[in-house]
């Protein structure tokens, strides 16, 4: 490709995003072009099986299922496949002859994003993957570009979509996790299966990604804790709106001392009054703190063809900017070299539901537990007391959640403790 010429487009991937994707190529082509400043040109699309049916927007003489050849012969490869072999083996051989990537693939730059990161430098080539994170909302860019000159503390944030309609049918009908999930399925929301949302797996690749852009630090996947929603029951919920909060899968990455940054995921309680409370549905949306801008929202459809075809176009007009007009973006920034550390160390707020005797001096043998864990306990509630037994519902204040954890141990071994009931952090005060 020249200047003059065509930038030449492969597309892995011909699925739910693929085909918008492919779409919005062909139906905004003009548009496009002139953004450009040279025409974007489909040169193929690689799919596994090149009989199966296909939108009708697809050109079925661009389908292909040698991956390989396609993509030796692209300025630009558009990896919306999905996967970690042979997606990696391909975007390095794309890489190696030179063509640039955009990906959504959250889950192979999670696990292996340095490796790739490593090569586009080091062929001089774009790596962009606005799409990986939070489908359509821009969140990748303003961290690595705009939020660049600034130091970002904290980011906290709603970026699995299926999970929060599932928490969010629980709260608003009632309904038991499974049921919930089931009906999400039913609508198409959550993937027959959902095994990588339920469990934590798919936000915390994006929270590895965030944080390595949020504190120019290398985080894979492997250094987040992570717990999915599995074990949030319709009785969390209902218990967390009686005390003015939501039950939402929460990813957040923030500094741990001076050199130091806890990623984690988990359900989390977070106040009514937090902007995040009032994420609905399957929709996403990102908070970050930063030093000298303060708090900054973005929110949108974090999933689903179009919204993610949105996200992958931007960066493709981009990148191919960058063809016609020469130079690249910003390559991965990892100079702060912070050190992941265990969520012990992270500084947070436990709320436990503990089922105890219901008999003189219980309480004082629990908040007990709590001092001598240096834990500072800031309301305690009892729910459902009958004579016999009781829920004692303590919320804690800041403390590392290591000995927050080291509490609930010890509770469990007090002999009035019947049972622990329930142990959510409570986020975004
Ligand atoms: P789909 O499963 O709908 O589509 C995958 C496509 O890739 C299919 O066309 C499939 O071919 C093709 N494919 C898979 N493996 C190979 C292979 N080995 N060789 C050639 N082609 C292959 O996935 P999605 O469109 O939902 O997701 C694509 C990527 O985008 C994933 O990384 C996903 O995590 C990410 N993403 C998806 C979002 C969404 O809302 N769906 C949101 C944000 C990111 P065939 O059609 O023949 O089966
Ligand atoms: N399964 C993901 C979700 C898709 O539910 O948010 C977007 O990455």
């Amino acid at each position: 490709m020249t200047a003059s010429g065509p930038v030449r487009v492969a597309l892995l991937g011909c699925g739910v995003v693929g085909t918008e994707v492919a779409r919005l190529l062909l139906t905004d082509g003009a548009e496009l072009a002139a953004r450009v400043g040279a025409p974007l040109e489909l040169v193929g699309i690689a799919v596994r099986d090149v009989t199966a049916p296909r939108d009708p927007v697809v050109d079925r003489a661009l389908l292909t299922d040698d991956a390989s050849a396609l993509v030796r012969r692209a300025d630009v490869v558009v990896e919306v496949m999905g996967g970690i072999e042979p997606t990696r083996s391909l975007l390095l051989e794309a890489i190696a002859s030179g063509a640039s990537v955009v990906t959504a693939n959250k889950a192979l730059l999670g696990q292996d994003g340095p490796t790739l990161y490593a090569a586009a430098d080091e062929a001089g080539v774009d790596l962009y993957l606005e799409a990986a994170v939070a489908g359509a909302i821009p969140l990748v860019r303003p961290l690595r570009e705009s939020l660049v000159g600034d130091r970002v503390t904290r980011v906290l944030g709603i970026v699995n979509g299926t999970t929060n309609y599932v928490l969010d049918q629980m709260a608003t009908h009632g309904l038991e996790l499974q049921d919930a999930l089931a009906q999400a399925q039913e609508l198409g929301y959550a993937e027959a299966d959902p095994t990588a949302d339920v469990e934590g797996h798919d936000a915390a690749a994006k929270a590895a990604i965030v944080a390595s852009l949020a504190f120019h630090t290398r985080v894979s996947v492997d250094d987040v804790h992570c717990v999915g929603i599995m074990g949030v029951t319709a009785d969390d919920v209902a218990l967390a709106a009686e005390t003015g909060h939501v039950v939402k899968l929460l990813a957040i990455a923030e500094r741990a001392g001076a050199d130091g940054v806890v990623v984690r995921v988990h359900p989390a309680l977070v106040s009514l009054g937090h902007p995040l409370a009032s994420v609905r549905g399957a929709y996403n949306a990102v908070f970050v703190e930063a030093e000298a801008a303060g708090e900054l929202m973005f929110y949108g459809r974090g999933a689903g063809g179009a919204p993610t075809a949105s996200a992958v176009l931007g960066d493709l007009v981009t990148v191919a900017r960058h063809r016609v007009l020469g130079g690249k973006g910003p390559v991965e920034s990892r100079h702060a070299d912070l050190r992941p550390r265990p969520v012990g160390e992270a500084v947070t707020r436990y709320q436990v539901q503990v089922r105890v005797d219901d008999r003189p001096g219980v309480l004082a043998q629990a908040a007990r537990v709590f001092a001598d864990h240096d834990v500072s306990i800031e309301t305690v509630r009892q729910a459902r007391a009958d004579g016999e037994q009781a829920d004692l519902l303590v919320v804690t204040h800041a403390a590392p959640d290591a000995a927050l954890a080291s509490t609930v141990a010890a509770l469990a071994d007090l002999p009035v403790v019947r049972a622990v009931v329930s142990v959510l952090r409570v986020e975004g005060a």
